[in-house]
């Protein structure tokens, strides 16, 4: 997607850091936003800020992990703009701790959060895209984590790599339909995720103490908006994986070469009776 202006863009998870940062990016390009988070208070500064900003902006409370509330929030984007043409499923929660140690309360708010906040956000949206089109595109928030497993980071890695697969498959799925897909990937970003993400745990959740030490996927802390400038541009540029820190190649380039020494550790083929 190449030209933003006087386009609509829905955002999840507007309430802060990353979220937040998109949708000051993408109003500075002229779109009009729809804005939506579980949080009113954090939401309703988004809002007033982009509007202070001269930005039409639609910001509704929502929680992605239901549906209803994600078609709430389509019915009245259509409702008020009648177009959707980006889709920012952005919402997203991190929790640590050994996954010997996960709740079933903990599997389900972080896979209800960061999976099914997308899927409901792609139900919600992608049929009234589709006939609205042709062209639009969708950015899913993954994580390096969706590509590189760490240790202390199980349950958000099995979110965000079903993310990535996700994603991977739905940009050929809509390929006929003009819509690109990009799935963002970035290490660490400067937003209140662990503060707010502890705050949201529901109460069945265990807390447990995290692992001691540093998790595995840690490398700069960029600012939000950095980050923002880079999902634009692989908007732009119809990028499938928007990645941010150049530390997460090496990581990239140990995982292949693991994958790569196990198929050529295969036995020869025996040869056919
Ligand atoms: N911050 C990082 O280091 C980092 C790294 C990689 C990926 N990400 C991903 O980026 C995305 C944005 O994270 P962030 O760092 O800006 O975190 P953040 O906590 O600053 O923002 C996330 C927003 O999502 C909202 N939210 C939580 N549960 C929700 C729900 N059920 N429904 C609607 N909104 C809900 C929160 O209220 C919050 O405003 C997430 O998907 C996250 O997993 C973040």
């Amino acid at each position: 997607m190449r030209d933003f202006a006087g386009k609509v863009a829905v955002v999840t998870g507007a309430g802060g850091g990353l979220g937040r940062a998109l949708a000051e990016a993408l109003a500075a390009r002229g779109m009009s936003l729809v804005l939506a988070d579980l949080r009113p208070g954090p939401l309703a500064e988004t809002a007033a800020l982009l509007a202070e900003r001269g930005a039409e902006v639609l910001a509704q409370p929502t929680d992605v992990s239901r549906r209803e509330p994600v078609e709430a929030l389509a019915a009245a984007a259509y409702r008020r703009f009648g177009a959707v043409h980006l889709l920012c499923n952005n919402a997203g929660v991190s929790l640590g701790g050994g996954l010997e140690t996960m709740t079933e309360g903990d599997w389900r708010w972080a896979l209800g959060v960061n999976l099914w906040g997308v899927i409901h956000g792609l139900a919600a949206f992608l049929p009234r895209m589709i006939a609205g089109g042709p062209g639009g595109h969708v950015v899913n928030s993954g994580s390096m984590a969706g590509l590189i497993a760490s240790a202390g980071l199980g349950v958000y890695t099995a979110t965000k790599y079903a993310v990535v697969g996700l994603s991977e498959t739905l940009a050929r799925d809509l390929r006929p339909y003009g819509i690109g897909v990009s799935v963002l990937c970035p290490m660490g970003v400067q937003t209140g995720i662990v503060a707010t993400s502890a705050a949201l745990r529901p109460a069945d959740s265990e807390r447990r103490t995290p692992p001691e030490g540093q998790p595995e996927l840690v490398g700069r802390w960029l600012p939000p908006a950095q980050v923002a400038r880079l999902v634009v541009r692989g908007i732009e540029e119809e990028r499938l994986y928007i990645v941010t820190h150049r530390e997460g190649l090496a990581l990239i380039e140990r995982r292949f070469a693991r994958l790569q020494e196990a198929f050529l550790l295969l036995p020869e083929p025996e040869a056919a009776p």
